[in-house]
């Protein structure tokens, strides 16, 4: 009862959600599978302070899916920023090439469609802000591939840090998804070249900073 209460009082103090991702969200939700993927309003506010906060040149998400993070992570963009997104589904693109476009971003967003695990190697920027929210069984292969790719001082996050609480289970229980954060998480824990923190918004976001 009181976290339901705790959780009004918070969307009650924070700006209200763009009516472009409102409508976006609405359209996932009637038309697209598993509309629970989507980052949603308090995340996407925190994606996009981070964003502005930092001021990128150029960012890299790994998972766009209807392009709700993409659109509030490129709101941070310097003017001469790019953010490159890269989903594997083909039949997502339109869709979120329509809200990129809508939202007046689409000359700042570069999407690519495959696997992130092929196309990461091929990208020549050097990244200020990395976002990776993709399948759970590779974040780490995603970590390693980018790793060399952002700048010192660079930000790395990563969605689902938290996996429902399942990462807390006896490893016995562990499927694969879970598997994959938890090995995620602790290569992080003991990397000596970041520094980062376990955010406790939504499903938690690891937080890693480049030293
Ligand atoms: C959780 S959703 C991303 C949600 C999105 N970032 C947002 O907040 O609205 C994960 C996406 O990663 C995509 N994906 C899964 N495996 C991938 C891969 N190997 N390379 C690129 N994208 C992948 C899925 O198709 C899915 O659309």
């Amino acid at each position: 009862m009181k976290s339901k209460q705790i959780e009004k009082y918070i969307l009650n103090h924070t700006k209200e959600e763009d009516s472009l991702l409102a409508e976006l969200s609405r359209e996932t939700n009637l038309k697209v599978m598993y509309p629970r993927m989507l980052s949603g309003h308090l995340q996407g506010k925190f994606l996009e302070m981070t964003s502005c906060m930092i001021n990128p040149k150029a960012i890299l998400e790994i998972g766009t899916y209807t392009g709700y993070s993409a659109i509030c992570l490129a709101k941070g963009l310097s003017d001469d920023g790019v953010l490159h997104t890269i989903e594997i589904n083909q039949e997502l693109q339109s869709f979120s090439d329509k809200y990129f476009d809508k939202a007046g971003l689409k000359f700042k967003i570069q999407q690519h469609i495959g696997s992130a695990l092929d196309i990461i190697p091929h990208l020549d920027d050097i990244f200020d802000l990395v976002f990776i929210d993709a399948d759970k069984e590779n974040y780490l292969n995603y970590y390693k591939l980018v790793f060399d790719k952002v700048k010192t001082g660079g930000f790395i996050l990563a969605d689902n840090a938290l996996w429902d609480g399942k990462v807390t289970n006896n490893p016995d229980q562990h499927d694969k998804e879970t598997k994959g954060i938890v090995e995620f998480n602790k290569y992080i824990q003991q990397d000596k070249n970041v520094e980062n923190m376990l955010l406790p918004l939504r499903d938690g976001i690891m937080m890693v900073r480049k030293l």
